[in-house]
């Protein structure tokens, strides 16, 4: 492990500890165990990329000064609130897409014990961020600014769920009303503003900058963000779960994936009348006609020229930006994401 994340994780366990002796309620023995069972299965099983690239992007804005244990330590903290942030989004995220799998594990909502409980679970961990926040950075010139930018971005991505979830009533009535420019503002809502925009200004906000004065990233980071919801749309259907740690349900869910949008562009009407016949069937037999129906008409292919076009652009646009800190910050998220397999 590097040290970065081991020291990630570390802070992981303070801000833990802290959360199950908050003052500002009475715990009892079983009360703190349930918090602290829900965290540890909840919050940081994943990847990490997103609270990881709070400290990646403070360090690249410091262009190479050293950090002391108290910067590294509120970088770390502010990522923890995003792996938080995440964590709420997708307990609800799998009740609502009735998913079976997580990160390599029941979702927490399957667990016998947990149930609907989990809805409740997913509140606690939206109000821990604020707490968090309360705790290590009230007094900061930027406080403000940060519970803004949390509210904003929660607000943002609730939106895109919500768009998300009454797509499906559309495409149910007529799946070909199912666009480009629908899907796009799904995943801008749903994934950008807190996968990549966030992180990004959490570290801008520490660093002492004004998130107005840096409009351009927020675009390029958007458009990132948008590359990465069309290869997680593509993972859903041609990942391998055992790597991807969860179980497909977007076309059983009827939902507007960048790989249906695409099928309906390619596909003549008798490819179109199977697709009518097939999506968003709980029936795995409808869903593996239209997964044949994807290889029939080279969906992967497809993709992995949306793929290069799309990483092409955006060095393009990153390579127009001014300021070379600010340049290194977005190649190295995009080199992160690149033909991702997870
Ligand atoms: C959900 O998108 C995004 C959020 C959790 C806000 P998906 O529904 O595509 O996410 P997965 O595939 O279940 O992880
Ligand atoms: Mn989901
Ligand atoms: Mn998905």
């Amino acid at each position: 492990m590097t040290d970065l994340k081991s020291k990630f994780l570390e802070v992981y366990s303070v801000l833990k500890s802290e959360l199950l002796n908050d003052p500002a309620f009475e715990f009892t023995d079983d009360s703190r165990q349930w918090v602290e069972r829900m965290l540890d299965y909840t919050v940081p099983g994943g990847k990490l990329n997103r609270g990881l690239s709070v400290i990646d992007s403070y360090k690249l804005l410091k262009e190479g000064k050293e950090l002391t244990d108290d910067e590294v330590f509120l970088a770390c903290a502010l990522g923890w609130c995003i792996e938080w942030l995440q964590a709420y989004f997708l307990i609800l995220d799998d009740i609502m897409d009735n998913s079976q799998t997580r990160r390599g594990q029941p979702c927490w909502y399957k667990l016998p014990k947990v149930g609907m409980i989990a809805v409740n679970d997913g509140i606690i961990l939206r109000n821990h961020i604020p707490r968090i926040l309360k705790k290590h950075f009230k007094g900061k010139h930027y406080y403000v600014d940060l519970l803004d930018l949390f509210n904003e971005v929660e607000f943002q991505t609730a939106s895109g769920q919500m768009i998300d979830l009454i797509t499906t009533l559309v495409g149910e009535k007529d799946l070909s009303k199912y666009s480009l420019p629908i899907h796009r503002r799904i995943v801008q809502y749903k994934t950008a503003y807190y996968s990549f925009y966030l992180p990004v200004a959490c570290a801008l906000l520490m660093s002492g900058e004004n998130l107005d004065n840096h409009i351009d990233v927020k675009d390029v980071l958007i458009e990132m963000g948008t590359y990465f919801q069309v290869q997680d749309d593509y993972l859903d259907c041609f990942g391998a779960p055992e790597v991807i740690g969860k179980i497909g349900t977007d076309i059983q869910d009827f939902k507007c994936s960048w790989l249906v949008v695409k099928a309906l562009e390619l596909c003549n009407d008798e490819q179109k009348k199977l697709l009518y016949e097939n999506y968003g069937k709980e029936d795995p037999s409808c869903e593996a006609k239209v997964k044949e129906l994807y290889k029939v008409l080279n969906i992967q292919g497809v993709f992995e020229e949306y793929e290069s076009k799309s990483y092409e652009k955006l060095i393009n646009s990153i390579g127009a930006h001014p300021n070379k800190a600010v340049q290194a910050l977005l190649k190295s998220f995009l080199a992160k994401i690149y033909k991702r397999q997870k």
